[in-house]
């Protein structure tokens, strides 16, 4: 008689796999979780080709309604800036790319998702059964180990004690490929950080560790691991102020997810952005802040951003903006500043935060459609505390700051825009102006400026915030400027 497929349990809110059914899931606790999936062990050796091709045969045909009930399971990371990038949590069995340059944070901030997730859940100490691990080709494990001992020290997660000392969390040095794999194999972690990628090798490659070939060769076997044994992986990437290196981008399409870390490494202001994500949104975008005692979660930027620097009182050549980012919006400071060309050269621009594209069109806009001439000054444009600027919104308070700094007006006090300024000096609509004016006054701003156009009926005055609409970049000079 030929030997039935041994049948296990798995459970659809952590992974957690049983050998037998049980109305609660014993790793998550999540009631009526655990169901049945045919076993994925198999010989070593074998790809997971085989056990997705159990899983995905007839029985997985339904219609689009039915797919559609059942949700992804997901790992809760009580680290909500992070949480919130991933879509809502870690997937099992997915494969995240953390890409960022060298000394930005990536390493600490995934040891202390890995201390977060391996925290104590509740006041009593009861401890998720999660294991985790972290695999190093980069530093010691004890420089690691004595970091994440300091962080603990200085970080509660969430309030709660972090898990530092936890024996869920696992530490190891190594960069042999074939090693990792075998360690994964028989660990079994939930989850397993790779720092980094560049380090890692194949030694059936005939390359150097870093080089693409190794870097891809790595990241596919790895992406495949994380699917077999239901584990998700991180890698970490370094990229370089190019994006140049060999690395990241080839592994992007490998990859379920790619999170980006960036600020300025001589800023403490962190941002982590999703620019793929198979679960989820890449809208969403979390803040963070370096500091002695490790990355501390900004929950509240605009507030952040603004008090950093004393945004009132800068003079001229200093505007705010409230610009999204994902489901939030933010107030930025977007600065300004001029100086004449010496000797008669030909002007520069400089950009930092925000598009050189952007910029010059906004000069050239300014200078033909408001009168304000830049063809004898250098140009310096930024957006404070090392943000980066994408949205076209950022237009109008750019706009303001660059007017302002060249005609030694200052922007008015307590003003707040947002508008997209098209070649022929329109101002054109932005999406969400409730929610921008929202966030403006919840931050004490008197005054709001906005495109006229735009479907949204605004009234004119809210509780002592004046709302004022310009049709062209000119009008909006003219209201915007003190
Ligand atoms: P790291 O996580 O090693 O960066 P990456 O892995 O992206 O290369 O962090 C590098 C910088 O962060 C390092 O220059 C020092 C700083 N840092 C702090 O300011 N506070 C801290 O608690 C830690 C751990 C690092
Ligand atoms: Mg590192």
């Amino acid at each position: 008689m030929p030997k039935r497929a041994t049948i296990t349990f798995f459970c659809k809110h952590c992974g957690h796999e049983a050998a037998r059914w049980e109305g609660k899931c014993p790793a998550c606790h999540e009631w009526d979780a655990l169901v049945e999936a045919p076993s994925e062990k198999q010989p070593k050796g074998k790809s997971s080709g085989s056990s997705r091709r159990t899983l995905t045969s007839s029985s997985n045909l339904k219609p689009l309604r039915e797919h559609a009930r059942e949700k992804l399971p997901r790992i809760a990371v009580p680290m909500s800036e992070f949480h919130r990038v991933l879509g809502g949590g870690i997937v099992p069995g997915g494969s995240v790319l953390i890409g960022g340059e060298p000394g930005i944070g990536k390493s600490t901030l995934m040891l202390q998702v890995l201390g977060a997730l391996v925290s104590p859940v509740s006041a009593d100490g009861k401890v998720p059964a999660r294991s985790c691990v972290y695999i190093t080709g980069e530093e010691a494990p004890s420089q690691i180990a004595a970091r994440g001992l300091r962080l603990a020290g200085a970080t509660p997660v969430g309030g709660r004690a972090s898990g530092f000392e936890s024996d869920h969390l696992k530490l190891a040095s190594e960069t042999d490929l074939e090693r990792i794999l075998d360690l994964l194999d028989t660990e079994r972690p939930q989850v397993a950080v790779i720092d980094s990628v560049q380090t890692l090798r194949d030694a059936n490659v005939n390359s150097a560790p870093g080089s693409i070939s190794q870097v891809r060769e790595c990241a596919m076997a790895l992406v495949d691991a994380a699917r077999q044994f239901n584990c998700t992986v991180f890698l970490v990437g370094h990229v370089t102020k190019e994006g140049a290196i060999a690395g990241p981008r080839v592994l992007e399409h490998i990859v379920d997810t790619v999170l980006n870390f960036e600020g300025e490494t001589r800023l403490d202001l962190r941002v982590l952005r999703a620019s793929k994500n198979r679960f989820g949104s890449t809208d969403e975008v979390g803040f963070f802040e370096m500091t002695q005692g490790g990355l501390l979660e900004v929950p509240d930027p605009s507030a952040a951003l603004l008090d950093r620097d004393g945004a009132a009182d800068k003079g001229p050549g200093s505007s705010i903006g409230a610009l999204c980012e994902g489901s939030r919006v933010l107030l930025v400071e977007l600065q300004g500043l001029t100086v004449p060309v010496p000797g008669g050269g030909s002007p520069r621009r400089r950009a930092s935060g925000v598009d050189a594209n952007r910029l010059a069109q906004l000069l050239a806009v300014l200078e033909t459609k408001a009168g304000v001439p830049f063809n004898t000054l250098d140009v310096f444009a930024s957006a404070a505390g090392g943000f980066r600027v994408e949205e076209p919104a950022a237009d109008l308070p750019l706009a303001l700051a660059l007017a302002s700094i060249a005609t030694g007006r200052e922007v008015r006090e307590g003003l707040v825009s947002a508008g997209e300024i098209g070649l022929g000096g329109e101002v054109r609509p932005v999406p969400r102006m409730e929610a921008r004016i929202a966030e403006a006054r919840r931050l004490g701003f008197k005054i709001i400026l906005l495109p006229a156009r735009g479907r949204t009926q605004l009234p004119a005055q809210i509780e002592g915030t004046r709302i004022l609409r310009a049709r062209t970049v000119r009008e909006a000079l003219a209201l915007g400027l003190a």
